[in-house]
């Protein structure tokens, strides 16, 4: 019989599966029904700073930084009301009355503001956790990769000076050094990195010349993005990593915790197949783990990240050398 339960963020989750921060999770309802599919955990839609903020017109000052298209603002003021605050401790405090697992909170920030009082309420509301979902867009051409990472770098220090319940930073992978980051991330006392977030992409119509919203959903093939930076820096960063971008089944959550993600986040699956693909992912991790004789997930954990594996040049090499020589 194998056990398939870890630990995430000082937090026991009976198997490495987490709903990740989506539509997907912003009604206890549909919480319930992944808790009964058999989720480890849930990361709760994020509120937005925007929100927090509650001033639909100053969001019209950032489009420049969004380049929000009419439907995306839309989207945001729409939800700007339905969610208040209010409404997301409201969430919490639901969930936390009729789910057992494990309910992380989430905010998206990309300023120090109003953020650091919610998070207190966050905390105070119930949540197990707080995942910090952080992307400052790395687009102004005065401003150093080192002052980039330093915006980051407050905002982590203050939040744990904020609140007790542990922190996940969830962020993107532009960053000049992205190793050299995530390492400094894990100093600054978070407990867990969320590698990583999939951030709205701008597509051109040819017809129409206009912006329009390219792939709103995953694709199986972006399980390798989050697969080599996991395996670059498990065991020498100094807290949990969960893996999130392509996950869509077992091969890929296995893929990620053999590479050291202690946890793993679904998204995009559960929207294109339905909250039944929890229970046949945990299907094929257990026949997998029963086949290599694993009784337990850390039993294989980390086992072919670069530190671990005798021969991790693969993840280093990034030109196909052979497979281009090799080609007519
Ligand atoms: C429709 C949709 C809404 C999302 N909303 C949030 C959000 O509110 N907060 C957040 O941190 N990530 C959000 N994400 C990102 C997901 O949590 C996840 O990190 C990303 O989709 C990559 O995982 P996947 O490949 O399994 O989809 C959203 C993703 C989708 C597709």
């Amino acid at each position: 019989m194998v056990d398939l339960s870890t630990s995430y963020m000082g937090l026991t989750l009976k198997n490495p599966i987490i709903v990740g921060s989506s539509g997907l999770t912003n009604s206890p309802d549909k919480i319930k029904e992944f808790e009964e599919k058999g989720a480890g955990a849930v990361v709760l839609k994020s509120i937005f700073e925007e929100q927090i903020r509650f001033d639909i017109h100053k969001t019209l000052e950032f489009e420049d930084t969004y380049n929000l298209s009419q439907e995306a603002f839309d989207y945001v003021k729409s939800t700007m009301k339905d969610n208040s605050v209010s409404h997301y401790m409201n969430l919490i405090r639901e969930v936390k009355k009729n789910v057992s697992i494990p309910a992380i909170a989430s905010i998206n920030c990309f300023t120090m503001s109003e953020w650091i009082s919610i998070a207190k309420d966050i905390e105070k509301a119930g949540a197990d956790g707080l995942e910090l979902n952080v992307f400052i867009m790395p687009g102004k051409l005065d401003i150093s990769g080192a002052e980039h990472e330093k915006m980051y770098f407050e905002i982590i220090e203050n939040i744990k000076k904020t609140v007790k319940i542990p922190v996940a930073l969830k962020t993107g992978y532009y960053f000049s050094n992205i190793v050299h980051t995530l390492k400094q991330f894990s100093w600054r006392g978070i407990q867990a990195l969320v590698l990583f977030n999939r951030f709205f992409t701008p597509d051109i119509n040819l017809e129409t010349m206009k912006l329009q919203v390219a792939n709103v959903f995953s694709k199986p093939e972006e399980q390798y993005i989050p697969l080599r930076w996991i395996a670059m820096i498990a065991g020498d960063v100094r807290c949990d990593i969960s893996a999130s971008t392509g996950i869509h089944d077992a091969p890929a959550v296995i893929r990620q915790l053999l590479a050291g993600a202690t946890t793993t986040q679904l998204c995009s699956t559960l929207y294109l197949h339905g909250a039944d693909q929890i229970r046949i992912i945990l299907e094929g991790l257990t026949q997998w783990m029963e086949a290599h004789k694993f009784n337990q997930i850390s039993a294989f954990r980390g086992k072919m990240s670069v530190k671990a594996h005798e021969n991790p040049v693969l993840y280093h090499r990034v030109q196909y050398l052979k497979h281009l020589s090799g080609m007519e």
